[in-house]
């Protein structure tokens, strides 16, 4: 969180509102709504606990809301309901400079309900980490012909890394294009933070695994891979990884398709391969979505991605037969951080004039991250 300037005013202190009942809170969130109108625009990922996505007036996967949030023209504050990189990534696509000039030099605050919200595979590739590796690179091969691509789970240190660089941003949803116009520049790509999504999309697209070296940021040179091995690369993957999407194992599949031969398995690319190879379907929640909702009645499906959104699918698709894919519980604790005691404290400040967790990335990242996301954007 070092480039977001983060105002922290609380005019009214948090603790007050986690003793209150969730009708009280949506009571009082919904009269701020209400009085806002068009001017509040509250955005939810998918992960988000129901209370919350009840509350927003968007949800979206991670494409969806940095699309959201580069469209809006109405708004005067957003209340993302997500974890910080976007939130970063809202105050860069809505506070760019064409933007802030149609509204004669204002900012719109972005602001993150609960500052503890972040993502434990964002913080797995720092800016130092990845300018020793491009420099290591350089000692080896010609970086000017590496593409740097980074997931949209990063901080905008990263985004604006790449932006730097002539890269680009991805999410889960255009991970194939993306790297399909990074293959149109350039002749290899450096992939991160997330290993996996890196290396399910590159195999689809035919890049051998031989051809895919990880690298690991604690290793004391090459990140742990020989000259030859980086010479011979066409994508090389940070060594991040999801530590939600990594309980999904290759057992689990099995042993649902033992019980039910017909089942369909649906997985979320930032699955490790061995289970993305065993399944039926791959998609960004967005998709993962898209594919129950098409799906005829009475379709059996195993979904491996974060339990807030299988569970909602069940609850919103009686009529088919949905199993969460992982015996064990697996849900991304910093989503769930989000709840209506701090949308509730957020938006009272906000409704103040007193606003609080905004989250504002500093001018020179932003500009450079800006570059690498309208890259993202425009890639269809
Ligand atoms: P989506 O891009 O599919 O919304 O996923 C974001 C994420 O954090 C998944 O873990
Ligand atoms: Fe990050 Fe994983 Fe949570 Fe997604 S589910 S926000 S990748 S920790």
């Amino acid at each position: 969180m070092s480039v977001a300037a983060e105002s922290t005013t609380m005019t009214f202190p948090l603790r007050p509102y986690k003793s209150l009942e969730n009708e009280e809170l949506t009571a009082r969130i919904q009269k701020i709504r209400d009085a806002m109108g068009k001017r509040l625009l509250i955005l939810g990922h998918h992960y988000q606990q129901d209370e919350v996505i009840a509350l927003s007036d968007l949800r979206g996967d991670s494409y969806r809301l940095s699309a959201l949030a580069a469209a809006n023209r109405d708004c005067q504050a957003i209340v993302f309901c997500g974890v910080h990189f976007m939130a970063e990534t809202a105050d860069i696509l809505a506070n760019r400079p064409e933007r802030v000039a149609e509204r004669g030099g204002v900012r719109i605050p972005v602001i993150l309900p609960d500052l503890a919200a972040g993502c434990s595979m964002a913080d797995m590739a720092e800016l130092e980490q990845v300018e020793d590796c491009w420099q290591q690179l350089g000692e080896v091969i010609d970086v000017a012909d590496v593409m740097p691509v980074t997931y949209v789970n990063s901080s905008a240190q990263l985004k604006a890394f790449c932006g730097r660089h002539g890269g680009i941003v991805c999410t889960s949803a255009n991970a194939a294009a993306v790297l399909q116009w990074a293959f149109a520049r350039r002749s290899r790509v450096l992939f991160f933070p997330d290993q996996h999504l890196g290396r399910n999309t590159a195999l689809r697209m035919g890049v051998a695994l031989e051809q895919m070296p990880v690298w690991d940021p604690k290793a004391p040179e090459l990140g742990g891979n020989s000259p030859e091995a980086i010479r011979s690369s066409r994508v090389v993957l940070w060594k991040g990884h999801c530590s939600v999407h990594q309980m999904f194992l290759p057992a689990h599949v099995d042993q649902f398709r033992e019980k039910y031969p017909d089942i369909k398995i649906l997985v979320h690319p930032e699955c490790m391969k061995e289970v993305v190879d065993k399944a039926d379907a791959v998609g960004s929640t967005g998709a993962i979505i898209r594919m129950v909702e098409e799906a005829p009645p009475g379709t059996r499906w195993a979904i491996g991605t974060e339990l807030h959104l299988v569970n909602r699918l069940k609850r919103e698709h009686p009529e088919q037969e949905i199993h969460f894919l992982s015996p064990i519980v697996c849900m991304c604790a910093t989503m769930y951080r989000i709840d209506l005691a701090h949308l509730c404290w957020a938006l009272e400040n906000l409704a103040a004039g007193t606003p609080v967790n905004v989250i504002e990335v500093d001018a020179e990242t932003a500009a450079y991250a800006l570059e690498a996301l309208q890259r993202m954007l425009e890639v269809k």
